[in-house]
């Protein structure tokens, strides 16, 4: 359940030097989206409105990228995670309740836990509850520090731990929420005397405890939901376990994937049940697919609309509808434009562009559509190509219903082809065919009897 009145801050000034990138890191992709999109998704899942994203390093492009969907304050010079949070006062001055703060590179982030943590800090009253998880090896993560009776009493920076604290297996993840009011009260007072010189986030909390606020932990089993990315093999981590995290919803939905560590499903894509995905498959971007289809193997799908009991082999296929039981490939090119009816059948080696082809027509074999209608039911033979483009634009070729286009036409555009006409295999078509005609223009078949012994003969003599 969102929660009301939350308000959110993502921290995306930092440089990201480990990604080894002229890109901000917040901006590389996992699974099709800027890492700080995934963080903005999880905030809005959990009722954060708008959330404030601080930018900095590569601000414009994090801007531009994420587009209006977020409020943004600018961190001009990167002085530590705590100052960077204080650059959102200007815009959640006046909100008073709950305000979660994540990093800027943790993907796996859940709307749940965001929820979770809120719900928490709206429940005890707490100045902040603070998310934790447990390590195994804690290296480079803030440790909490509690107190004998358990209550969390400070956060250390690795780099600033004692010996005993780095014992410590209790980690910051950074992720937080506090109460608007004492967050905006402690942040100013941060001191940066520390190893790095910087004023650190993680200092709110004992300045909390010392000012007599409470602060919860909410500790979390699942230690993926931190997973933070900072170098491109944990970029490599994250977009595999995200992957997984997708693919499993579907799976749970009713699709079946024969090979999930080759598929990609991306974030938007929505699946009907008993779909097959095989191996080596990708969806990407808006796409739907209907229930009862069969998706690769060796299959690339883009923003495109895939009709229920669809078969698509070793294709590829962008911006494209298919409707009910459509199928093509293998080695389909369904390139953006086309639309293809009930039952269509494309064949190998079958390239369709901007095309409209209605139900049941078929092209199964080697052919190129381009810029065209096709009626009902047409069939079009192997080797036909619409000739679109004259070399300065495009035209258009028009197909009527039950049409029958020989194999190795060439349809030359603009040309219209008139409901049930047939055309001769291998004519070069440049004028309107009517309806019920034949359509032939090629040479005519000469036959000369005898003639084969002949040659041979005279071969054999000059040879
Ligand atoms: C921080 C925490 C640490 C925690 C770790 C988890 C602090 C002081 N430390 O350390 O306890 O275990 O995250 O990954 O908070 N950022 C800014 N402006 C700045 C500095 C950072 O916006 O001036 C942003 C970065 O872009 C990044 C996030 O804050 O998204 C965290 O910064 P980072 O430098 O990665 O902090 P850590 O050293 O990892
Ligand atoms: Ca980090």
């Amino acid at each position: 359940m969102p929660l009301r009145n939350l308000a959110g801050i993502i921290l995306a000034a930092g440089k990201g030097t480990r990604m080894k990138s002229d890109l901000p890191k917040g901006l590389h992709a996992v699974c099709g989206l800027p890492i700080v999109e995934w963080i903005g998704r999880a905030m809005r899942g959990a009722g954060v409105e708008r959330p404030v994203a601080v930018v900095g390093h590569g601000g414009d492009l994090i801007c531009d990228a994420l587009g209006g969907g977020y409020d943004y304050v600018w961190q001009r010079e990167q002085l530590g995670t705590g100052h960077a949070a204080l650059m959102a006062r200007e815009l959640l001055c006046d909100h008073r309740g709950p305000v979660v703060v994540a990093p800027g590179d943790t993907p796996l982030l859940t709307a749940d836990a965001l929820a979770h943590l809120a719900q928490r800090q709206v429940e005890t009253g707490a100045g902040c509850v603070v998310a934790t998880f447990r390590l195994s090896d804690p290296t480079g993560y803030g440790r909490i520090v509690r107190a004998a009776d358990t209550s969390i009493r400070s956060i250390v920076e690795h780099r600033d731990a004692t010996p005993a604290q780095l014992e410590l297996h209790e980690v910051n993840p950074s992720v937080y929420c506090f109460d608007a009011a004492v967050l905006w009260d402690v942040l100013p007072a941060l001191s940066n005397a520390n190893s790095q010189g910087e004023y650190y986030l993680t200092d709110a909390i004992e300045a909390i405890v010392a000012n007599g606020g409470r602060v919860e932990a909410d500790l979390f089993e699942d230690s993926d939901l931190f997973l933070g990315v900072n170098d491109r093999w944990q970029l490599a981590e994250a977009e595999t376990a995200l992957r997984r995290r997708i693919l499993r919803r579907h799976a749970l939905e009713g699709v079946t994937l024969a090979d999930p560590s080759t598929t990609f499903v991306g974030p938007d894509v929505t699946i009907g049940p008993d779909t097959r995905i095989e191996a080596c498959t990708e969806i990407h971007g808006r796409t739907t697919v209907g229930a009862g289809c069969r998706i690769g193997p060796f299959t690339r799908i883009e923003d495109s609309q895939i009709g229920a009991g669809c078969v698509i082999l070793m294709s590829q296929v962008a911006q494209v509808r298919m409707e009910t039981n459509a199928r093509c490939g293998p080695y389909a090119h369904l390139r953006p434009g086309t639309v293809l009816g009930e039952g269509t059948r494309i064949g190998n080696f079958v390239e369709v562009k901007n095309a409209n082809l209605a139900a049941g027509v078929s092209a199964n074999h080697l052919a190129y559509v381009g810029d065209a209608e096709v009626g009902a039911r047409t069939n079009i033979g192997a080797g036909m190509i619409t000739c679109n483009y004259d070399g300065f634009s495009k035209h258009r070729t028009v197909i009527g219903a039950g049409a029958f286009i020989g194999s190795n036409s060439t349809l030359v555009a603009p040309v219209n082809i008139g409901d049930g006409a047939v055309i001769a295999a291998g004519s070069t078509i440049t004028h309107d065919v009517p309806e019920d005609a034949l359509g032939i223009g090629r040479s005519r078949t000469e036959i000369k009897e005898g003639w084969a012994s002949q040659w041979r003969k005279r071969r054999h003599r000059t040879g």
